[in-house]
């Protein structure tokens, strides 16, 4: 199993250009279920999950090809509608198929998602959305099953979106694809206004179907008899650029983004300028394609975070501001109010020197002045990201076990980092487990053996 080995300390400088969003990817992908038309894909990257989902899309008679950052899917054939287990289990995302596949076929059957490591994850208000829209929805051996209607076509309703812990994402993008091909007007009240949802309405409408209102808490979607093909290019991924600036945050340096959605950003960046961390644009016409500069050369100062949906703080980006708080100089108060238990960084972190006391959904971070090398081990995608933050800022080297959380979002981040000048490399964990034991063995035999 593939880990990192870093040797923290230095200070990062350079250029890095922002790919292709992946959480804008996978629901864009399962849009292409809506149409029997090409539907055309641009700076998607290379990812494990958009292999997962391409994995997913085929079994449902929709095939993929890449050429270079390209990924074309074309639905060829609409007899398979169960999207089983196996496959379902490796990505919560999955879910995003089952609004388009009822919507275009009149049936669908999805394995149940399970909860996952940043808590439980339910899916009661996809299937509240569903059934405002006239499918009748059951639990089968494992599987929601949804159908359409009498006629095998949803029909047009109000639905509101909102849970305990805000609207849902995926739900929203769910809810918006399958309205598109119902009969008459669908109005989605406390939709969720995160730019990935602007950018699936934008592929939508240039497949044909009329929407009003993303990127705002209401939706309001008129049903169109058909979708055609379309092309389009994903917005850059704002996670991955909230990253690298943590990164910055916590390393220290000088840093050009280029791709940068800053317009996505200013939640992260508001809370960046108050740790004493510089976010300058240089320039670009697009707000969500700038180009950026982030220095930090002086202390890092404490901050209070509260994560929130868009345009509040992403949650998605709370580990790797945690990690760089760990190294502030004063208190700062995290609170997390999207997946109150998203906090496995946390014990890591701590192994580290990190000096962190949880309660709740909320940590309360003393600053050090520096953090350890040690070897530790990635739990999700976004904690993976936080302990490669804390490893390039902390003294000595420290082992990154089980990064394949981290491919599922970061296409090749150790080789990124190591172009800003980062001591970082890819390992196999278990080599260099193999190497460790022998230097050690050798260093116990007796004199003159
Ligand atoms: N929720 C419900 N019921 C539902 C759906 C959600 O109670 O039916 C709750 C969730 O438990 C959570 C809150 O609503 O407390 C928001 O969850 P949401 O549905 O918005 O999450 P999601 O759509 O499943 C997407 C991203 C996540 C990101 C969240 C929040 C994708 C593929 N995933 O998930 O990204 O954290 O929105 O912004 O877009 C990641 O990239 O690492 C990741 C986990």
């Amino acid at each position: 199993m593939d880990a990192f080995r870093i040797t923290g300390g230095r200070a990062l400088s350079g250029a890095h250009r922002v790919g292709g969003a992946k959480n804008a990817a996978l629901p864009l992908m399962t849009a292409a279920l809506l149409t029997d038309e090409p539907v055309t894909l641009r700076d998607v990257p290379d990812l494990a999950d958009i292999a997962n989902m391409q994995r997913l899309l085929r079994e449902l008679g929709c095939e993929s090809s890449r050429d270079g950052d390209a990924l074309t899917l074309h639905t060829v054939a609409s007899d398979a509608s169960h999207a089983r287990y196996d496959i379902v289990r490796t990505m919560r995302a999955s879910i995003g198929a089952l609004g388009p596949l009822v919507a275009r076929r009149g049936e669908a059957r999805l394995s149940m998602p399970g909860g996952c490591a940043i808590g439980e994850r339910p899916v009661d208000i996809h299937l509240r959305g569903l059934r405002a829209l006239g499918a009748r929805v059951t639990l089968e051996e494992g599987d929601i099953v949804a159908r359409a209607p009498e006629g095998g076509r949803l029909r047009g309703g109000r639905v509101f979106l909102g849970g305990p812990n805000g609207p849902t994402v995926l739900g929203t993008a769910n809810i918006l694809a399958a309205a598109t091909l119902a009969q008459g007007r669908t109005i989605i009240e406390n939709a969720a206004c995160e730019p990935e949802i602007v950018d699936l309405a934008a592929l939508l409408t240039d497949m044909g179907a009329r929407i009003r209102g993303a990127g705002a808490p209401r939706i309001t979607i008129d049903g169109v008899e058909r979708l055609t093909g379309a092309d389009r290019r994903l917005i850059p991924d704002r996670i991955e650029a909230g990253t690298f600036m943590a990164a910055v945050a916590a390393a220290g340096g000088d840093v050009v983004l280029e791709n940068c959605p800053l317009d996505a950003l200013m939640a992260a960046t508001d809370r960046l300028e108050h740790m004493g961390v510089e976010v300058t644009p240089l320039g670009g016409s697009d707000p969500m394609r700038m180009t950026c500069r982030v220095r930090r050369e002086g202390p890092l100062r404490p901050a209070q975070i509260t994560t929130q949906p868009h345009p509040g703080f992403p949650t998605d980006l709370q580990a790797q501001f945690v990690a760089a708080l760990s190294l502030a100089d004063g208190n700062s108060v995290v609170t997390e109010r999207i997946f109150p238990e998203r906090f496995l960084h946390v014990a890591e972190l701590s192994r580290m020197g990190a000096q962190m006391f949880r309660q709740g959904p909320t940590v309360v971070i003393s600053g050090v002045r520096e953090l350890v090398g040690a070897p530790i081990m990635a739990s999700d995608l976004r904690a993976s990201a936080g302990l490669v933050v804390a490893g390039l800022a902390a003294r000595g080297e420290t082992v990154v076990h089980r990064v394949y959380h981290i491919d599922r979002g970061y296409s090749r981040i150790e080789e990124s980092l190591a172009r800003l000048g980062a001591d970082i490399e890819r390992i196999d964990a278990e080599e260099a487990r193999a190497e460790r034991l022998a230097v050690a063995a050798r260093s116990v035999q007796p004199a003159g053996v």
